[in-house]
């Protein structure tokens, strides 16, 4: 009989494949596997049959991982299970920043009480007139399981896409991102790219990667997208950047309270991984990794 305590019930859809072998605890330290989302379990005292964190996602950042290896506690995440779920947000985010639907939208709210909508057509085509993404070149930084599915998309919509990963064997970069530019050097991409999209893990190396130095490497009027960690920005340099407008926009779905006022920047919460069936995916793939270890001793993180 296993004991499991689940963190705010990431999903009975992953939970529903337990079999009776597993009962849920109302408290962690009764727990020999726990399964958790996006809370920090970096205060939590584990108890003593811990054997098991499985995160539902992919960053492990929340979970205390130097504490986990000296007590002998597997974690698993989630990898690619939320990829499709953050492609599509990473998408829309470019979308957003190359056409004024926001400007749009505010603009018909403000403006239909008034009648003026019909009166003041041709203004707006003016005001909230766009670009398109077609042609443009897009830098892909990690060419994991999110950047390659945005770098697919990507060309699918017409543009011209770079990728640097520096982990990535020339014949593994060959078979998944056919027709993808492999830069050699990051800075290519910052030189080269009119939207730059990051998807790497926050680790020492990575954290404020995008600092002032890289930004004035990159062109006037750049697009730099971020749903994968607010750390591997240095903010200020975001809002300089912002500010003298070589950065016309910033996209993000991490709400730093700096940069969320700033003109140019776009930020929503943290929503890249919350669909219905990037959850449901993440849940089911966390409880049978967590089930798989403790009833089989399986470590394999599929
Ligand atoms: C991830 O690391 O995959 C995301 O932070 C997932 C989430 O929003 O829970």
């Amino acid at each position: 009989m296993y004991k499991y305590y689940c963190f705010n019930a990431i999903a009975e859809c992953g939970l529903a494949n337990l079999s009776e072998d597993f009962v849920p605890v109302s408290d962690a330290k009764d727990a020999d596997g726990i399964l958790v989302r996006s809370a920090a379990l970096h205060e939590l005292e584990f108890g003593k049959n811990l054997k098991v964190i499985a995160r539902a996602g992919a960053g492990v950042n929340n979970i205390p991982l130097d504490r986990c290896a000296e007590e002998g506690i597997v974690v698993f995440n989630t990898p690619g299970a939320n990829a499709n779920g953050v492609k599509e947000l990473v998408i829309a985010g470019m979308l957003l920043a190359s056409r004024d639907i926001l400007g749009g939208i505010n603009w018909v709210q403000e403006n239909e009480e008034d009648g003026n909508i019909a009166k003041d057509a041709e203004k707006a085509k003016k005001a909230f007139a766009g670009c398109e993404l077609e042609g443009k070149k897009l830098g892909v930084i990690g060419l994991g399981a999110i950047g390659v599915l945005v770098a697919n998309a990507a060309q699918h919509l017409g543009m011209d896409v770079y990728g640097y990963d520096p982990y990535l064997s020339v014949e593994s970069a060959w078979k998944i991102s056919r027709g993808i530019h492999h830069a050699r050097t990051v800075d290519e991409i910052y030189s080269e790219c009119d939207y730059i999209t990051i998807h790497v893990p926050a680790l020492d190396s990575t954290k404020g990667m995008i600092d002032a130095d890289a930004i004035s490497l990159m062109k006037d009027g750049v697009v730099v997208l971020n749903f994968a960690r607010d750390v591997l920005v240095n903010s200020e340099a975001v809002v300089d950047g912002l500010v003298s407008g070589k950065i016309k926009h910033y996209v993000t779905d991490f709400p730093t309270p700096e940069i969320a006022g700033v003109k140019g920047a776009i930020v929503i919460p943290h929503l890249g991984a919350s669909t219905a069936e990037a959850e449901e995916n993440c849940a089911k793939m966390a409880v049978k990794e967590m089930r798989n270890y403790l009833e089989y001793g399986n470590i394999k993180n599929s």
